[in-house]
């Protein structure tokens, strides 16, 4: 995939996250997503992609934009044809009630490959274990917990007791807490954002080493994508609330309801990307933080096919509002132009 590619996504999390810190502590969750969606759905615009949404905000009649099936890019709606057709993955605001708080790690996400590559996850649930590098191998989701924490803790070379697990705070928790517990390993707790859980295995300043529970199934691809550029590993198995689930996951392609998706299977291939921007601060990322000339944001942007990680701090002047800047962009791809993306300098 094109390499530029991925640095051009970073423009569609950045835009979602200058969007939705607007509504940082707010205590408005609708209004900080719907921020976050409208913003990433017109970056798109701007992108000479045939990208389709395979995970976003819902179905079609259940979300007007950035829904399952929607294209995006320069060539929707309009007389442009771009050849490149791009799986997207995105979760504009992960971390809804963290921004809506002014809570920690709240980010804008997406992740991208060539069509067909992308596991069409449903909006189910999905039971998760992810380690960073080091415990790479160590895994089996279908092992118990002790096991799984003496297979990574043996991999790190530390005992149990100085392994950190993350682990979401939910009632359906309850009994994988006191598993962990009683292995004698320690625990995070966290209230929200499972992707960037996920993703904290990997860097040793975050003090975690393995992720474990039951978060959103989109929320499994997209921190998959970042693993395996990461080199990580990552193990999971949908969850059904109900049969409604259950069909929906099969209508999505799904054959076997129960069966164990790795990194590969989430993420096929060599050539995925995974993007995020920071919406307020956390260990992986700075949150945006506004300026008397416009605003700075925070992003990682990966790329699997060569393994590159790159962080950048960008600076946003705006002399016209992004708004401004994002209908010029739409109004130059109506009428054919290349558009024009807004420098900063
Ligand atoms: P949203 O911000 O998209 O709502 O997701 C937040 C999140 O904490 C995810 O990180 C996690 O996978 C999921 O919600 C867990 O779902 P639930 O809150 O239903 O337990």
């Amino acid at each position: 995939m094109d390499h530029n590619l991925a640095l051009d996504f970073v423009r569609v999390t950045e835009a979602a996250a200058y969007a939705s810190a607007h509504w940082v502590g707010r205590g408005d969750n609708e209004s900080a997503d719907q921020a976050a969606v409208t913003a990433m759905r017109d970056a798109f615009s701007a992108l000479d992609i045939d990208g389709e949404i395979v995970i976003g905000e819902g179905e079609r009649d259940e979300a007007p934009m950035l829904f399952i099936g929607e294209h995006v890019g320069c060539c929707k709606g309009g007389t442009m044809v771009s050849t490149k057709k791009i799986d997207i993955a995105v979760d504009p605001l992960e971390g809804t009630n963290i921004c809506a708080k002014g809570g920690i790690n709240a980010i804008s996400v997406l992740a991208a490959g060539p069509k067909g590559t992308l596991l069409k996850a449903p909006d189910t649930y999905m039971d998760k274990i992810a380690v960073g590098p080091q415990a790479r191998g160590a895994i089996d989701i279908d092992a118990s917990v002790k096991d799984n924490i003496y297979a990574v803790a043996d991999k790190l070379g530390k005992p149990p007791d100085e392994l950190t697990v993350i682990i979401l705070e939910r009632d359906r928790h309850k009994d994988l807490i006191s598993q962990v517990r009683h292995a004698g390993a320690r625990i995070r707790l966290i209230g929200d954002g499972d992707v960037s859980a996920a993703i904290s295995t990997v860097f040793d300043y975050s003090g975690i080493d393995m992720l474990l529970g039951i978060g959103g199934a989109p929320e499994g691809v997209l921190a998959a994508a970042a693993l395996k550029t990461l080199g990580g590993d990552m193990q999971g198995r949908l969850k059904y609330r109900n049969e409604k689930e259950k069909e929906r996951a099969q209508a999505m392609g799904i054959g076997d309801l129960d069966r164990v998706f790795g990194l590969d299977d989430m993420v096929r291939g060599d050539h995925s990307m995974f993007v995020a921007t920071g919406v307020t601060d956390g260990p992986l990322l700075k949150g945006v933080r506004f300026t008397s000339w416009g605003a700075v944001t925070n992003s990682v942007a990966m790329r699997s096919y060569s393994g590159t990680v790159r962080f950048l701090d960008t600076q946003h002047h705006f002399r016209d509002t992004p708004e401004d800047w994002w209908n010029k962009i739409k109004e130059d791809n109506k009428h054919n132009k290349t558009p024009k993306v807004k420098q900063s300098h």
